[in-house]
């Protein structure tokens, strides 16, 4: 369960950690825009060093940049457990993921809900999560792309076939329905943004995510 802090108060940063931790998350998902790759703007390592510090939880930054590779140091300097890169982004996307673990990260590996799956094929061994964007990478709130289960489930059969160990995670328009249908599907990690943080109960929510 990683609840997404797109939709979170950052007015109240602490409460809204303390708030996701006691709720039971498992990690935190960072949403990082550049205005480029998408046209939102968010944040960087900066913030993502101050989250670091509020939180013991595991943080993985979810990069929707045109150049990620430019950033990966200042990242994992900022204390980040696991950088998700495009496959869509304009750099060597092998080189980034290798240097991704050189930093001691987890790396992780995003595609549009448009993108053929097969661009992921030459990287699937170099790889501990891939995160399967389930609505268009920019904004939270977006409804379900209702394609995501069934490539969650041709992922499962991929990792099969090749005895990978990567975990297959799903971002975009998760709620209890939708979360089941991925879980169902073959997801291990469900990224959830507005749903969740807009709960009055976020434990009860959390748990039904988790099913
Ligand atoms: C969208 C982000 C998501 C977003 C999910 O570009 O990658 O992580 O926060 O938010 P919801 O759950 O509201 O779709
Ligand atoms: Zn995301």
């Amino acid at each position: 369960m990683a609840p997404s802090l797109l939709s979170a108060d950052f007015a109240d940063l602490k409460g809204e950690l303390d708030s996701l931790q006691a709720a039971g998350a498992d990690l935190l998902h960072l949403d990082v825009m550049d205005a480029h790759f998408v046209p939102n703007l968010t944040f960087g390592p900066f913030i993502c060093k101050a989250i670091r510090r509020l939180t013991p939880l595991p943080l993985d930054a979810h990069l929707m940049m045109t150049h990620p590779h430019r950033y990966l140091e200042p990242f994992a300097k900022a204390g980040v457990d696991g950088i998700t890169i495009h496959v869509e982004a304009t750099c060597d996307v092998g080189t980034t993921l290798d240097r991704i673990g050189e930093l001691g990260c987890k790396r992780g590996l995003s595609l549009r809900p448009a993108t053929d799956l097969g661009e992921l094929l030459p990287f699937l061994d170099r790889v501990d999560l891939v995160l399967v964007m389930s609505v268009p990478p920019g904004f939270g709130g977006q409804s379900f792309d209702e394609g995501a289960p069934g490539r969650i489930a041709w992922l499962k059969q991929r990792r099969q076939e090749m005895g990978g160990q990567w975990l297959i995670s799903v971002d975009g328009g998760i709620n209890d329905v939708t979360g089941a249908r991925c879980r169902e599907a073959g997801a291990d990690v469900l990224v959830s943004g507005s749903w969740l943080m807009k709960a009055t109960d976020r434990a009860a929510q959390t748990a039904l995510l988790r099913g």
